[in-house]
Parts: structure tokens; C-alpha cells; sequence
């Protein structure tokens, strides 16, 4: 396994993480454990811990993965993997501590490696973890011993993301940037800049359903796979340490170990790809309006009915260019059920009438291709307008 070292917490971090929220048996805590869910969760963990992927990366609302893993770690000498999970930011301190109470008793352990703040998403977690006492909570628990590095997972806006980094007081953030979604290049920098460690966030399913690619993908991305080629793209940054692998079963690791055999050689190997897929959008949708279509663009706070002009027109870039339009349903089906997770709503309300195209032109005062709007979000909702997606973890609710 090749490993790069997790920023200022000098810990020697595998490139690919094992991560903890796609072989737990469910996502309610209560659920029976039967043997067979056992079985496959600890042969797919110790086949991670086979190839050297020792990080394990869980959460206390990963259902009932905590609970899982503390049924067989506790047999594992310690000092043979990394355990991070993640705590959702409180209103109050007790409350943070108490969950964490909880996730060691579940997982069998007296110390984790690395504890996240689960979802640093918005202002109000944002006050949660800074102001109210979740951050304080963690600093404590640094103190005692039972966390050795404190970090924060995020799906929010670029600037909180940087703004939390240049507080100096995390370790390391867990985040989304990959070929497909690049926004998150400035909080790269800061997290360098504050010698921190990178993890990226589900870099095959958020990183474009990559398991499913379009024949388009295939194509462009020959002769690497969709899922090797990102992988890879994501390695060639030398501020990103770790990639969280979601498997689901044992078998899930064989792709990533293709992986790791080129990982010395990402560079070399990605450029070429990057130039035919990024050369492939400029003539699909023009390359004035790659290059400038997201400046100026009213926020979803800003738009009428929250419509996310940003999310809808970057999964419309994604379909014309790609393809992508199933992965582009998975998300524009999530806006509007995503909390501040997924914020911002998708076009239906364009569609069905209750937003008016008067109203969101008025919004888009200035934008320099206003007149392009309206008919990529009626396209975009014909083309993924669908039944309404759930995040995993109000999927059994
Ligand atoms: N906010 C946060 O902190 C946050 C958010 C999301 C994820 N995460 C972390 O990041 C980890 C990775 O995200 P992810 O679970 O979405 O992982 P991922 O690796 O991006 O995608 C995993 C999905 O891809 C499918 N898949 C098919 N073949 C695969 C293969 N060879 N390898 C991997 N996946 C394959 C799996 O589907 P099948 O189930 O059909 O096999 C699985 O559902 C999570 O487990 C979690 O620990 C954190």
C-alpha cells in the first residue's frame, strides 16, 4: 500500500480508506445483525486491512456501522489500523460528549485515531461546532487521550470550508473534489496552507456513479476505467492524502488495487484523459461557458423558490458533455430533501409553474448569459426530473 502523510498529524495515511458506510448492515441503530451481514462487513474490512487500506473511516450515523466494526476490532492489535468516526455538531456540549460516549462503547475502543465533526454544512453548524461547543467538546476529549486528532467532514460552500480551515484548529477535513467537481480547489489551498489532511469523500459514487459509467465516460477515459482515471486524478494532488472507498463487499477492493499500481505515474497517466474530457464539455457546451458560466450566478438563497441555478446547470454541463444523466437524477432528485447536505431546491417549481421565468430573470440581474437559463432548467428537469431521492440515512425512514 502507498502512503502519504496525513498533514500535522505525521500519521502515515494509506492512500485509499476503508470507508464505513456501505457494509453495515443498516442505517437504524436498533436493526438485528444477522450472521451473514457480520460476515461480510468483517471479510471486507479485513481484506482492506489485507492490501494495507488500515484507515477505517465510520460515523455515529452510519447505523449500525459503529456497532459492527466493535464486534471484531477489539481483536485486531490496535496499533494495525487507524479508526476515525464522526460526530454531527450539537447545540451543547453534553450532548457532543455523550455521542461520543456512545461510539466508543460501540466500537469497543477507548481511543480513536481521528475525530470529525459530521457535517461542518452551513452557519448554523458552523456556530454548533465553533460557538456551541462541539469543537470545545472535542478539544476535551484531545486532552484526556480518547482522540488524537480533531477534523471535520463538510459538503458546504467553499468559502465555509477555507474559513473553518483558517481557524487553525483542525487537523485534517474530509471533503468533495474530484475530476467532476472541482470548486473546492481554494479550501485545498488553505488546508495546506494549514498543514492539514485531505480525505475525499466518495470519489466513485458523488464523484460520478463511476461503478455505472456512460459509454461516453469509458470512452474518454480509455485506457484507465472512470473509477481508476478519477482515483487517480484525485492522487495526482499532492495536498490529497486519502481517498474513502465505499465498499460493500469484499470483492469491491479488486478495482483499487489497479489503482495503487499506477499511483507513481497519476500525473503522466490522467493528463491526457483530463484534456479529452475537458476538451469534450468545451464542445459540448462552448468553452466561454465553462469557463465563466458559474460567475455572477445568484446562490440558491438568492433565487426564487431556492432553485439551485449552480447544482442544476453544473449536472446539466455533466449530462450534455457525458452523458451523465443518471447520475444527474441521483443528485437533482436529492435537492429539495437534502437539508443542508444537498441545500437548495431542483427546477420542478419552474416547471409546475409556481416560479415564473419573469421572476428568476429578474434574480439573474447581470448575469452575462442570462438568456441561457431558462431553457437549460426546463432541459435539465425533462432530462432528470424523477421520483424524489432520500439521503442514505433517511433511506429506511
Ligand atoms: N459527509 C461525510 O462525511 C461523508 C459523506 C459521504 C461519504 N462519506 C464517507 O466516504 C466513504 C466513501 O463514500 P461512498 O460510500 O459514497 O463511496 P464510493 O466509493 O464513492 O461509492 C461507493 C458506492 O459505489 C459502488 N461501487 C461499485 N463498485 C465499487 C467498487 N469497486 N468500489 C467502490 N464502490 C463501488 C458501491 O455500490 P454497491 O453498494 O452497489 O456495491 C457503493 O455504493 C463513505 O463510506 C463514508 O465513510 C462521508
Amino acid at each position: 500500500m502507498i502512503t502519504r502523510r496525513f498533514g500535522r498529524t505525521e500519521i502515515d495515511m494509506p492512500v485509499l480508506t476503508c470507508g464505513g458506510m456501505r457494509y453495515q448492515k443498516a442505517w437504524s441503530n436498533d436493526a438485528e445483525i444477522d450472521a451473514e451481514a457480520q460476515e461480510n462487513l468483517e471479510t471486507t474490512v479485513r481484506r482492506g486491512l489485507e492490501m494495507g487500506a488500515r484507515h477505517i473511516e465510520t460515523a455515529r450515523g452510519y447505523g449500525t456501522s459503529e456497532m459492527q466494526l466493535g464486534r471484531f476490532l477489539p481483536s485486531i492489535p490496535r496499533d494495525q489500523f487507524i479508526l476515525q468516526t464522526k460526530i454531527s455538531p450539537k447545540y451543547n456540549k453534553i450532548e457532543f460528549l455523550s455521542e461520543f460516549d456512545k461510539s466508543m462503547r460501540l466500537l469497543g475502543m477507548d481511543y480513536v485515531d481521528l475525530l470529525g465533526i459530521h457535517g461542518l454544512n452551513n452557519e448554523e453548524t458552523w456556530k454548533m461546532t465553533v460557538e456551541r461547543g462541539s469543537l470545545e467538546a472535542a478539544q476535551e476529549l484531545k486532552k484526556q487521550g480518547r482522540v488524537r486528532h480533531i477534523g471535520f467532514s463538510t459538503h458546504g460552500p467553499t468559502e465555509l470550508i477555507a474559513r473553518a480551515c483558517a481557524t487553525g484548529e483542525f487537523d485534517y477535513v474530509n471533503l468533495h473534489w474530484y475530476y467532476i467537481f472541482q470548486n473546492n480547489a481554494p479550501a485545498l489551498i488553505e488546508a495546506a496552507r494549514q498543514d492539514m489532511g485531505v480525505l475525499i469523500i466518495s470519489p466513485n459514487d458523488k464523484g460520478g456513479k463511476l461503478y455505472e459509467p456512460t459509454e461516453k465516460l469509458v470512452d474518454l477515459c480509455a485506457p484507465l476505467s472512470p473509477m481508476r482515471f478519477n482515483a487517480l486524478f484525485c492522487l495526482a494532488r499532492p495536498g490529497v492524502h486519502t481517498l474513502s472507498i465505499g465498499v460493500a463487499k469484499p470483492s469491491d477492493w479488486d478495482e483499487h488495487l489497479g489503482t495503487l499500481e499506477r499511483v507513481d505515474h497519476a500525473q503522466t497517466l490522467t493528463e491526457p484523459i483530463v484534456q479529452r474530457l475537458d476538451q469534450a464539455m468545451a464542445d459540448a457546451v462552448g468553452a466561454e461557458w465553462v469557463r465563466h458560466w458559474s460567475e455572477d450566478l445568484p446562490l440558491w438563497q438568492e433565487t426564487p423558490g431556492e432553485i439551485n441555478l449552480h447544482t442544476i446547470i453544473w449536472l446539466w454541463n455533466l449530462a450534455k458533455a457525458f452523458d451523465m444523466t443518471e447520475y444527474g437524477a441521483m443528485r437533482y432528485n436529492l435537492l429539495g430533501n437534502g437539508g443542508h447536505w444537498f441545500a437548495g431546491q431542483n427546477a420542478a417549481k419552474l416547471a409546475e409553474g409556481q416560479v415564473t421565468e419573469e421572476e428568476i430573470l429578474r434574480a439573474l440581474n447581470g448575469y452575462r448569459f442570462a438568456d441561457r437559463v431558462i431553457p437549460i432548467l426546463r432541459e435539465a428537469h425533462d432530462l432528470m426530473a424523477g421520483e424524489e431521492k432520500k439521503r442514505l440515512s433517511q433511506s429506511e425512514s
